[in-house]
Protein backbone atom coordinates (compact mmCIF):
# COMPACT_ATOMS: atom_id res chain seq x y z
CA UNK A 1 0.00 0.00 0.00
CA UNK A 2 1.25 3.38 -1.06
CA UNK A 3 2.36 5.51 2.24
CA UNK A 4 1.13 9.04 0.15
CA UNK A 5 -2.51 8.92 -1.47
CA UNK A 6 -3.03 11.99 -3.91
CA UNK A 7 -7.20 11.94 -4.62
CA UNK A 8 -7.47 14.49 -7.06
CA UNK A 9 -7.57 16.66 -10.66
CA UNK A 10 -6.04 15.81 -13.98
CA UNK A 11 -5.84 18.89 -16.55
CA UNK A 12 -4.18 19.32 -19.91
CA UNK A 13 -2.99 22.63 -19.35
CA UNK A 14 -3.77 24.84 -22.31
CA UNK A 15 -0.81 27.49 -22.27
CA UNK A 16 -0.12 31.16 -23.40
CA UNK A 17 2.79 33.41 -22.58
CA UNK A 18 1.92 36.97 -23.11
CA UNK A 19 3.91 40.10 -21.90
CA UNK A 20 1.28 41.19 -19.36
CA UNK A 21 -2.55 40.09 -18.16
CA UNK A 22 -4.74 41.54 -20.38
CA UNK A 23 -7.58 43.62 -18.46
CA UNK A 24 -11.49 43.00 -19.17
CA UNK A 25 -12.08 43.39 -22.29
CA UNK A 26 -8.66 43.49 -23.78
CA UNK A 27 -6.95 41.24 -26.42
CA UNK A 28 -3.27 40.76 -25.88
CA UNK A 29 -0.95 38.94 -28.50
CA UNK A 30 0.84 35.94 -27.02
CA UNK A 31 4.16 34.80 -27.56
CA UNK A 32 4.08 31.05 -27.47
CA UNK A 33 1.62 28.43 -26.87
CA UNK A 34 2.17 25.06 -25.10
CA UNK A 35 -0.59 22.20 -23.57
CA UNK A 36 1.38 20.47 -20.87
CA UNK A 37 0.27 17.70 -18.73
CA UNK A 38 -1.06 19.41 -15.64
CA UNK A 39 -4.01 18.96 -12.50
CA UNK A 40 -3.38 20.16 -9.20
CA UNK A 41 -3.91 16.57 -7.86
CA UNK A 42 -1.53 14.57 -10.65
CA UNK A 43 1.00 17.70 -10.15
CA UNK A 44 1.53 17.24 -6.37
CA UNK A 45 1.34 13.05 -7.12
CA UNK A 46 4.70 13.10 -9.71
CA UNK A 47 6.47 15.96 -7.14
CA UNK A 48 5.78 13.55 -4.59
CA UNK A 49 7.23 10.21 -6.82
CA UNK A 50 10.05 12.43 -8.32
CA UNK A 51 11.63 12.82 -5.23
CA UNK A 52 11.32 9.29 -4.39
CA UNK A 53 7.72 9.15 -2.38
CA UNK A 54 5.77 6.31 -2.04
CA UNK A 55 2.73 7.19 -3.72
CA UNK A 56 -0.31 6.18 -5.73
CA UNK A 57 -3.02 8.26 -7.90
CA UNK A 58 -6.66 8.17 -7.65
CA UNK A 59 -8.97 10.12 -10.05
CA UNK A 60 -10.86 10.15 -12.97
CA UNK A 61 -9.80 10.82 -17.10
CA UNK A 62 -11.94 10.88 -19.79
CA UNK A 63 -11.34 8.37 -22.35
CA UNK A 64 -9.55 10.85 -25.36
CA UNK A 65 -6.10 11.90 -25.83
CA UNK A 66 -5.69 13.73 -22.98
CA UNK A 67 -6.56 10.73 -21.00
CA UNK A 68 -4.15 8.62 -22.50
CA UNK A 69 -1.63 10.97 -22.43
CA UNK A 70 -1.85 11.11 -18.59
CA UNK A 71 -1.91 7.55 -18.31
CA UNK A 72 1.41 7.01 -20.11
CA UNK A 73 2.67 9.49 -17.64
CA UNK A 74 1.77 7.74 -14.88
CA UNK A 75 3.03 4.49 -16.22
CA UNK A 76 6.46 6.13 -16.94
CA UNK A 77 6.56 8.09 -13.87
CA UNK A 78 5.76 4.10 -12.41
CA UNK A 79 2.86 5.75 -10.56
CA UNK A 80 0.44 3.24 -9.53
CA UNK A 81 -3.20 3.59 -11.97
CA UNK A 82 -5.47 1.41 -10.65
CA UNK A 83 -7.60 3.61 -9.42
CA UNK A 84 -7.81 6.00 -11.80
CA UNK A 85 -11.03 5.79 -13.24
CA UNK A 86 -12.45 6.32 -16.81
CA UNK A 87 -15.50 8.33 -17.70
CA UNK A 88 -17.56 9.70 -20.87
CA UNK A 89 -16.70 13.24 -20.05
CA UNK A 90 -13.70 14.27 -21.48
CA UNK A 91 -10.45 14.86 -19.65
CA UNK A 92 -10.12 18.32 -18.01
CA UNK A 93 -9.00 20.70 -19.65
CA UNK A 94 -7.29 24.78 -18.57
CA UNK A 95 -6.42 27.84 -19.89
CA UNK A 96 -3.23 29.19 -18.25
CA UNK A 97 -2.18 32.57 -19.23
CA UNK A 98 1.45 33.09 -17.83
CA UNK A 99 2.82 36.75 -17.95
CA UNK A 100 7.11 38.28 -18.40
CA UNK A 101 7.63 38.05 -14.41
CA UNK A 102 6.35 34.38 -14.63
CA UNK A 103 2.93 35.14 -13.01
CA UNK A 104 -0.22 32.98 -14.31
CA UNK A 105 -4.28 33.07 -13.74
CA UNK A 106 -5.88 29.54 -14.64
CA UNK A 107 -9.55 28.84 -15.36
CA UNK A 108 -10.03 24.98 -15.17
CA UNK A 109 -12.87 23.29 -16.95
CA UNK A 110 -13.63 20.26 -14.53
CA UNK A 111 -15.03 17.93 -17.00
CA UNK A 112 -14.03 14.24 -15.89
CA UNK A 113 -12.54 15.41 -12.64
CA UNK A 114 -16.09 16.22 -11.28
CA UNK A 115 -17.76 12.60 -12.51
CA UNK A 116 -15.62 11.15 -9.51
CA UNK A 117 -18.52 10.48 -6.69
CA UNK A 118 -18.99 8.31 -4.50
CA UNK A 119 -19.25 5.25 -6.31
CA UNK A 120 -16.10 5.63 -7.07
CA UNK A 121 -15.21 6.80 -3.18
CA UNK A 122 -16.63 3.04 -2.43
CA UNK A 123 -14.31 1.67 -4.29
CA UNK A 124 -11.38 3.65 -2.75
CA UNK A 125 -12.37 2.99 0.98
CA UNK A 126 -9.81 0.31 1.67
CA UNK A 127 -7.17 2.69 0.21
CA UNK A 128 -8.48 5.62 2.37
CA UNK A 129 -8.29 3.14 5.70
CA UNK A 130 -4.54 1.60 4.83
CA UNK A 131 -2.72 4.35 3.53
CA UNK A 132 -0.56 6.92 6.06
CA UNK A 133 -1.46 10.36 4.22
CA UNK A 134 -4.13 11.42 1.81
CA UNK A 135 -3.25 14.53 -0.19
CA UNK A 136 -6.11 16.49 -1.11
CA UNK A 137 -7.19 19.87 -3.32
CA UNK A 138 -10.31 21.36 -4.22
CA UNK A 139 -10.51 20.67 -7.74
CA UNK A 140 -12.81 17.50 -7.27
CA UNK A 141 -16.36 17.43 -6.44
CA UNK A 142 -16.60 19.56 -3.11
CA UNK A 143 -19.26 16.91 -1.12
CA UNK A 144 -16.85 13.70 -1.93
CA UNK A 145 -13.86 15.44 -0.98
CA UNK A 146 -15.67 16.76 2.43
CA UNK A 147 -16.47 13.12 2.74
CA UNK A 148 -13.24 12.05 2.24
CA UNK A 149 -11.75 13.87 4.90
CA UNK A 150 -14.38 12.46 7.35
CA UNK A 151 -13.43 8.91 6.43
CA UNK A 152 -9.55 9.41 6.38
CA UNK A 153 -10.08 11.13 9.17
CA UNK A 154 -12.17 8.68 11.50
CA UNK A 155 -9.80 6.14 9.99
CA UNK A 156 -6.59 7.75 12.01
CA UNK A 157 -5.03 9.03 8.32
CA UNK A 158 -3.33 11.91 8.49
CA UNK A 159 -4.61 14.07 5.60
CA UNK A 160 -2.97 17.17 3.99
CA UNK A 161 -5.44 19.54 2.45
CA UNK A 162 -3.88 22.01 -0.30
CA UNK A 163 -7.36 24.39 -0.38
CA UNK A 164 -7.05 25.20 -3.55
CA UNK A 165 -9.00 26.90 -5.96
CA UNK A 166 -10.03 28.74 -2.81
CA UNK A 167 -13.50 27.86 -1.66
CA UNK A 168 -14.86 28.71 2.45
CA UNK A 169 -15.12 25.77 4.03
CA UNK A 170 -16.66 24.32 7.39
CA UNK A 171 -14.96 24.64 10.34
CA UNK A 172 -16.16 21.29 11.35
CA UNK A 173 -14.40 20.11 8.33
CA UNK A 174 -11.19 22.04 9.09
CA UNK A 175 -10.96 20.59 12.41
CA UNK A 176 -10.54 16.87 11.06
CA UNK A 177 -7.30 18.08 8.49
CA UNK A 178 -4.15 17.68 9.75
CA UNK A 179 -1.95 19.90 7.12
CA UNK A 180 -3.81 22.76 5.61
CA UNK A 181 -1.72 24.63 2.99
CA UNK A 182 -3.46 27.96 1.57
CA UNK A 183 -1.37 30.40 -0.71
CA UNK A 184 -2.43 34.10 -0.02
CA UNK A 185 -5.45 34.04 -1.85
CA UNK A 186 -6.94 30.94 0.10
CA UNK A 187 -5.94 32.72 3.24
CA UNK A 188 -8.07 35.27 2.55
CA UNK A 189 -11.03 33.46 1.29
CA UNK A 190 -10.78 30.84 3.61
CA UNK A 191 -10.64 33.35 6.74
CA UNK A 192 -12.56 36.56 4.97
CA UNK A 193 -9.38 38.16 6.02
CA UNK A 194 -7.17 40.97 3.93
CA UNK A 195 -3.59 39.30 3.28
CA UNK A 196 -1.62 42.19 1.37
CA UNK A 197 1.06 42.59 4.22
CA UNK A 198 2.79 40.51 6.04
CA UNK A 199 0.95 41.92 8.90
CA UNK A 200 -2.15 40.68 7.75
CA UNK A 201 -0.60 37.51 6.61
CA UNK A 202 0.21 36.70 10.13
CA UNK A 203 -2.88 37.41 11.40
CA UNK A 204 -4.88 35.18 9.23
CA UNK A 205 -2.50 32.57 9.91
CA UNK A 206 -3.30 32.94 13.27
CA UNK A 207 -7.18 32.73 13.20
CA UNK A 208 -7.46 30.07 10.77
CA UNK A 209 -4.84 28.07 12.87
CA UNK A 210 -7.18 28.52 15.62
CA UNK A 211 -10.17 26.89 13.49
CA UNK A 212 -7.99 23.36 13.44
CA UNK A 213 -6.22 21.07 15.15
CA UNK A 214 -3.65 20.62 12.47
CA UNK A 215 -1.08 22.85 11.61
CA UNK A 216 -1.27 25.68 8.73
CA UNK A 217 0.96 26.09 6.24
CA UNK A 218 0.49 29.58 4.40
CA UNK A 219 2.45 29.20 1.23
CA UNK A 220 4.31 32.76 0.30
CA UNK A 221 6.21 31.92 -2.52
CA UNK A 222 9.91 33.80 -2.70
CA UNK A 223 8.57 35.10 1.34
CA UNK A 224 8.71 31.03 2.34
CA UNK A 225 6.13 30.15 4.12
CA UNK A 226 4.28 30.57 7.26
CA UNK A 227 3.30 27.81 10.03
CA UNK A 228 0.60 28.16 12.31
CA UNK A 229 -0.55 26.03 15.39
CA UNK A 230 -2.82 27.28 18.04
CA UNK A 231 -2.43 30.87 17.34
CA UNK A 232 1.22 31.09 16.98
CA UNK A 233 3.28 31.62 13.88
CA UNK A 234 6.61 30.63 12.95
CA UNK A 235 8.13 31.87 9.31
CA UNK A 236 10.58 29.75 7.56
CA UNK A 237 12.11 32.04 4.84
CA UNK A 238 12.19 30.56 0.92
CA UNK A 239 14.35 31.32 -2.21
CA UNK A 240 14.94 34.53 -4.31
CA UNK A 241 15.38 32.95 -7.79
CA UNK A 242 14.54 34.03 -11.45
CA UNK A 243 10.85 32.96 -11.67
CA UNK A 244 9.95 32.50 -15.80
CA UNK A 245 6.81 30.51 -14.55
CA UNK A 246 5.11 29.79 -11.48
CA UNK A 247 2.70 27.14 -12.54
CA UNK A 248 2.75 24.17 -10.03
CA UNK A 249 5.06 25.75 -7.35
CA UNK A 250 2.52 25.29 -4.63
CA UNK A 251 1.75 21.92 -5.84
CA UNK A 252 5.17 20.92 -5.91
CA UNK A 253 5.76 22.18 -2.29
CA UNK A 254 2.59 19.85 -1.22
CA UNK A 255 3.80 17.24 -3.14
CA UNK A 256 7.43 17.70 -1.30
CA UNK A 257 5.95 18.63 1.88
CA UNK A 258 3.48 15.14 1.83
CA UNK A 259 7.33 13.82 1.15
CA UNK A 260 9.10 15.13 3.97
CA UNK A 261 6.26 14.24 6.66
CA UNK A 262 6.20 10.67 5.53
CA UNK A 263 9.64 9.98 6.02
CA UNK A 264 9.23 11.36 9.40
CA UNK A 265 10.45 15.36 9.17
CA UNK A 266 9.25 17.74 11.31
CA UNK A 267 6.97 20.45 9.92
CA UNK A 268 9.97 22.89 10.38
CA UNK A 269 12.35 20.76 8.54
CA UNK A 270 9.70 19.23 5.87
CA UNK A 271 8.67 23.12 4.80
CA UNK A 272 12.65 23.67 4.25
CA UNK A 273 12.50 21.08 2.05
CA UNK A 274 8.97 22.02 0.19
CA UNK A 275 10.24 25.87 0.26
CA UNK A 276 13.40 24.39 -1.99
CA UNK A 277 11.09 22.31 -3.91
CA UNK A 278 8.59 25.32 -5.17
CA UNK A 279 11.45 27.66 -6.15
CA UNK A 280 13.10 24.95 -8.30
CA UNK A 281 9.63 24.76 -10.26
CA UNK A 282 9.53 28.24 -10.94
CA UNK A 283 12.49 28.19 -12.99
CA UNK A 284 10.91 26.15 -15.39
CA UNK A 285 8.18 26.23 -18.00
CA UNK A 286 4.83 24.23 -17.48
CA UNK A 287 3.32 22.16 -14.34
CA UNK A 288 4.54 17.66 -14.93
CA UNK A 289 7.80 19.23 -16.92
CA UNK A 290 8.52 21.76 -14.39
CA UNK A 291 8.85 19.25 -11.32
CA UNK A 292 12.48 17.85 -10.10
CA UNK A 293 14.30 15.26 -9.27
CA UNK A 294 15.50 14.52 -5.50
CA UNK A 295 18.93 14.26 -6.65
CA UNK A 296 18.78 17.80 -8.23
CA UNK A 297 16.61 18.98 -5.32
CA UNK A 298 18.93 18.00 -2.85
CA UNK A 299 21.66 20.17 -5.47
CA UNK A 300 19.61 23.04 -5.28
CA UNK A 301 19.35 23.00 -1.56
CA UNK A 302 23.53 22.49 -1.32
CA UNK A 303 24.36 25.07 -3.37
CA UNK A 304 21.16 28.17 -2.52
CA UNK A 305 20.83 29.96 0.93
CA UNK A 306 17.63 30.99 1.79
CA UNK A 307 16.82 34.70 1.92
CA UNK A 308 17.97 36.51 4.54
CA UNK A 309 14.23 37.99 5.49
CA UNK A 310 12.65 39.20 8.49
CA UNK A 311 8.90 38.56 8.56
CA UNK A 312 6.86 40.62 8.76
O1 LIG B 1 -1.67 24.47 -9.55
C1 LIG B 1 -1.44 24.53 -10.93
C2 LIG B 1 -2.48 23.74 -11.65
O2 LIG B 1 -3.73 24.34 -11.40
C3 LIG B 1 -2.33 23.75 -13.14
O3 LIG B 1 -1.58 22.67 -13.62
C4 LIG B 1 -3.75 23.78 -13.64
O4 LIG B 1 -4.13 22.61 -14.28
C5 LIG B 1 -4.62 24.02 -12.41
O5 LIG B 1 -5.24 22.87 -12.04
Amino acid sequence: MAKITVIGSFVADHTARVDRLPRTGETVLGRSFHIYPGGKGVNQCVAAARLGGDTEMIGMLGGDENGQMFRALLAKEEISAERVFSSDKPTASALVLIDAGGQNCICVIPSANYEFGFKELEQIDGIIKTTELIVLQLEMRLDVTEEIIRRAHGYGVGILLNPAPAVKLDDDLLKLVDYLTPNEIELSVLTGLPTKTNEQVITAAKALSMRTAGTVIATLGEKGALIARSGAVEHIPGYRVNAVDTVAAGDSFNGALAVALTEGKDVEEAVRFANAMGALTVQKAGAIPSLHTKAQLEDFIRNNKTADDHFP
